[in-house]
């Protein structure tokens, strides 16, 4: 079967591999008999295609089974908190977006283990899918341990910056919440920094700002850091009703 590309656009890239080492059969199947299912496309004239990237229908009332809450996920990485909080949270749709194949294939294989009906996927770059959602409609967004680019001349990709934190305060409703974390110092007071510059954004008062929400789902990413003696920091922020300037 061909390889399918992951959407991405012209946009510095803000993540690193999108291949890693080659599916195993399994994988290789729901990839291409459950990543159609589940997958958001972009529509153009009619026309389905990976390639052409805007879209009307991004919500189509037929993303998702039933009209609920939609909480996005930025770079789910393997998986585990999105599947981690689709169980927590039945009731709930999660949208995931990520670039690497391989996360999607593991992401897909616990789906299909675990029959969990409320994700879809955007297999690529989670900033074209902010661009096009309509403003104040989504609930929830996590970015969590977004890659951090420590060099200097590198952190042009940080995924935060004040364009995507504008971006994400037009699509979230007034009172959404948006949760970050990080276990990397630096990129952590840049965090910080870039977010006290978003009016839209105010601390989480009932969580605290740098405290791990309750139903936090522990990932893959955080695990390594933590067993490498990197605690991980915690962004609760919270959208309140002023007009955007995105
Ligand atoms: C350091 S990893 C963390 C993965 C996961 N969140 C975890 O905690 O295990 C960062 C992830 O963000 C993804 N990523 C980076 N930029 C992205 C973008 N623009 N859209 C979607 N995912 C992105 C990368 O592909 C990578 O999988």
């Amino acid at each position: 079967m061909k390889k399918k590309p992951a959407i991405t656009n012209d946009l510095m890239r803000s993540f690193g591999r999108v291949n890693g080492r080659k599916l195993r059969d399994t994988q290789q199947y729901l990839v291409d008999n459950l990543l159609p299912k589940l997958e958001i496309r972009f529509q153009v004239s009619g026309i389905r295609n990976q390639e052409i990237g805007i879209d009307e229908a991004v919500l189509a009332p037929d993303l998702f089974a039933k009209k609920a809450e939609t909480w996005i996920e930025v770079g789910f990485g393997y998986g585990e908190h999105l599947v981690g909080m689709a169980q927590k949270y039945p009731d709930v749709n999660f949208i995931g977006c990520e670039p690497f194949i391989n996360g999607v294939a593991t992401l897909l294989k616990q789906i299909d283990d675990e029959k969990v009906e409320n994700i879809r996927i955007l297999h690529g770059d989670a900033r074209l899918l902010i661009d096009k959602l309509p403003e104040g409609s989504i609930d929830r967004i996590f970015i969590l341990f977004p890659d951090p680019w420590p060099k200097t001349k590198h952190q042009k990709k940080r995924f935060i910056n004040t364009e995507s934190l504008n971006n994400i305060a037009r699509i979230i409703k007034t009172n959404g919440r948006l949760d970050i974390a990080t276990d990397h110092v630096d990129y952590g007071n840049w965090i910080a920094q870039h977010l006290s510059s978003i009016e839209n954004f105010i601390p989480n008062k009932e969580l605290g700002i740098d405290t791990k929400p309750d139903d936090w789902v522990e990932t893959r990413y955080q695990l390594k850091a933590r067993a490498e003696g990197r605690e991980a920091r915690f962004f609760n922020y919270v959208k309140i009703g002023i007009k955007t300037s995105a």
